[in-house]
């Protein structure tokens, strides 16, 4: 069974991303998920600094937060596009937990193995997407598998109910299946990797 972890780039109340998150988040419990859905407002950080890391070390919600990324194996991302890009608050979460924690801890280590599924939403005609090209690049670099599917929701602003549920079937139908796929990528991993181990070790006993 693949877990999960779920956040938003925007601690926004009304944040749009917030809401395509839920959408996606029912379709990877639609896939047998386990998913654990954060705020990032609820793990306070400082900007990232050399020196106040030298002197206080990685702080403690950056030290939850890599908890979590090690704990699970996928990342469904939801992020909104400041100026092109990804938000200040999101770049800074990657930034602190990527940081080693002790001298066994390797760099980049709560992103290897994974698998992220990026999705955003703005008010704009582009729906974020310009975002996501660099999300995705560097997400790249450090060795997270990003998942060629993504969603963009454009003209967010009109785009919720009430409810904040996305009014277009079609759209909220191709964000629940982005959640349910990356849950699925993940399982098929996951059956691969047992496979190769049972064949590596039958052919160790065979030696
Ligand atoms: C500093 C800043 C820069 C922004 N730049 C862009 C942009 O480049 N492209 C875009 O589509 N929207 C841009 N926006 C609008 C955001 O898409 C909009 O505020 C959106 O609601 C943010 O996501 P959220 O609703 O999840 O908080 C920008 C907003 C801010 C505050």
């Amino acid at each position: 069974m693949a877990n999960i972890l779920a956040f938003s780039g925007s601690t926004r109340e009304g944040s749009f991303n917030k809401k395509i998150l839920k959408s996606a988040v029912t379709g990877a419990k639609d896939s047998g998920a386990e998913v654990t859905l954060i705020e990032l407002s609820d793990f306070d950080l400082p900007l990232y600094d050399g020196d106040l890391e030298h002197l206080q070390g990685v702080p403690k919600n950056a030290l939850k937060l890599k908890e979590l990324f090690l704990a699970n194996d996928g990342l469904l991302l939801a992020l909104p596009e400041y100026n092109s890009s990804m938000s200040g608050v999101f770049k800074n979460v990657i930034d602190w937990v990527s940081r080693p924690t002790d001298d066994e801890d390797a760099p980049l280590s709560c992103f290897k193995n994974k698998t992220a599924a990026l999705m955003s939403a703005s008010p704009g005609h582009l729906g974020g997407a310009r975002g996501l090209v660099h999300a995705k690049s560097m997400l790249e670099n450090i060795h997270v598998q990003v998942l060629a599917k993504h969603v963009c929701v454009a003209q967010a602003d009109k785009a919720f109910n009430d409810e904040g549920v996305i009014k277009d079937e079609t759209t909220r139908l191709s964000i629940e299946q982005l959640g349910f796929y990356l849950a699925h990528i993940i399982d098929e991993d996951d059956d691969k990797d047992k496979t190769h181990h049972r064949e590596v070790s039958m052919t160790i006993q065979r030696c």
